[in-house]
């Protein structure tokens, strides 16, 4: 495309935006320098519709674990698409099958039993609901600044006001404590409480690593009052921190998890819960049709997902992350070091990684500056001093040095332009 021909229909997609889609998105893009096409995706790099590429540390909020149209599962999919896309929903689906036997088989502890739907907000509702209707109790405990999704049930067990006091009400019994206290937590469950739900990292509330102790004390407390684990790992799973499932990495297993984001290979959206064989028998026993979705577990997403997982265990991608991260990590963190008065810290696990800032307009600019030097990055919904780098897991070392040395420079960047300010 030619130079008159880009700026045409860029135009033209801005006004569209303005008029169809959500006028404030368009101009919130534009203040950030993102008013540009996205055209095509491959491995770790985004290009746009000039031509400027960008290595994707934002990853569509995680998705892109395995890069942008990852060949073999864009090679599955498309030949799926081919014969038999989406299900009839009457006869047996075989990728369907398939999948739920390799993610039983790579789950932790007991669970078994896969529900596939079509996002992360699904996946809580779905699990929201088999929690309350396996324990017969009606309450859930969930944690203070969590994310789980804006439907209206997973909305309920978030945690920024914002965006849930002009939906009041929301669903009822549900407590918030704040993450990371065990004290608090075992205040909250009780003989009504169905389900504790957490993310094993706190991810949109700025990427938050719990202590040590607290998943543990979490599965200890709900066996100790018959409450269910639901454990979130939307964000987390499949290998984003190092490990297949964060879990994992303090030996917890939960009673129900939920997946989506990366599930779906970068290429279809798909969202998974799975849960015991207990809780299946309780819920599913009687009327098989008691949850149901009429997209979930179309084959294309499956096939999708089980390629996905596939490649993510054979490429070992949960240690890449854990070895790239660090290597990201530690970067970050010197670069921190450098400017004490605008940072406040680099953490993380694996590759969620999160800087956060003393000031959210100052993260802001950051992101703006960071654009301009071909790295994607954006705050977390929950806490926007916060901005996470999330880059696929098959990121490659001069990658990494590239996105440190934007970072650097954007840093050096937004000083000067304070100072400046300060100074006129
Ligand atoms: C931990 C967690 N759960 C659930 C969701 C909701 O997923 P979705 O946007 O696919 O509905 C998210 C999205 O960011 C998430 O991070």
């Amino acid at each position: 495309m030619d130079v008159a021909e880009v700026a045409r229909i860029t135009e033209e997609t801005i006004e569209k935006y303005q008029k169809y889609v959500n006028p404030t998105q368009v101009a919130l893009l534009k203040v950030g320098g993102f008013d540009k096409i996205e055209w095509e995706g491959c491995g770790a790099v985004l290009r746009d519709a000039e031509g400027g590429e960008y290595i994707d540390c934002l990853g569509g909020f995680g998705i892109f674990a395995l890069g942008h149209a990852h060949p073999r599962v864009v090679e599955a999919v498309v030949a799926q698409a081919r014969r038999l896309p989406l299900s009839s929903k009457t006869f047996l689906n075989k990728p369907l099958a398939d999948l739920a036997e390799l993610l039983a088989r790579v789950s932790p502890g007991d669970l078994q039993y896969t529900f596939m739907c079509n996002s992360g907000a699904e996946a809580v509702e779905g699990a929201l609901k088999v929690a309350r209707m396996a324990t017969g109790r009606p309450n859930i405990v969930a944690a203070v600044g969590g994310y789980h999704g804006k439907t209206l049930g997973a909305l309920s067990v978030s945690g920024r006001e914002m965006y849930r006091a002009p939906f009041q009400p929301l669903l009822p019994g549900v407590a918030h404590v704040p993450y990371g206290d065990a004290g608090r937590l075992a205040e909250a469950i009780d003989d009504q409480t169905a389900a504790v739900i957490l993310e094993p990292v706190q991810g949109e509330n700025g990427i938050r690593v719990p202590p040590d102790d607290y998943l543990p004390a979490a599965r200890r407390l709900c066996d100790e009052r018959g409450a269910l684990l639901i454990l979130d790992e939307v964000q987390t799973g499949l290998g984003r921190t190092g490990k297949l499932f964060a879990a994992e990495h303090w030996n917890v297993a939960p009673d129900i998890m939920t997946l989506a984001k990366a599930l779906g290979g970068g290429v279809v959206p798909a969202g998974a819960f799975l849960g015991t064989p207990a809780i299946w028998d309780r819920v599913f026993r009687e009327n098989p049709f008691i949850h149901s979705s009429t997209f979930g577990g179309g084959e294309m997403a499956c096939v999708a997902a089980l390629t996905a997982l596939q490649v993510t265990i054979e490429e070992d991608l949960p240690a890449q992350a854990a070895a790239k991260g660090a290597t990201l990590l530690a970067g970050l963190q010197q670069i921190r070091s450098r400017y004490p008065d605008l940072l406040v810290e680099a953490r993380g696990k694996g590759l969620m990684i999160g800087v956060e800032f003393a000031d959210a307009d100052v993260a802001k600019l950051v992101i703006g500056s960071l654009v301009h030097h071909g790295v994607i990055a954006a705050y977390t919904l929950n806490n926007p001093t916060v901005i996470r780098f999330e880059p696929p897991l098959i990121l490659t070392d001069a990658q990494i040095d590239h996105v440190l040395h934007a970072f650097d420079r954007a840093m050096a960047e937004t000083q000067e332009m304070l100072a400046e300010f300060l100074e006129g």
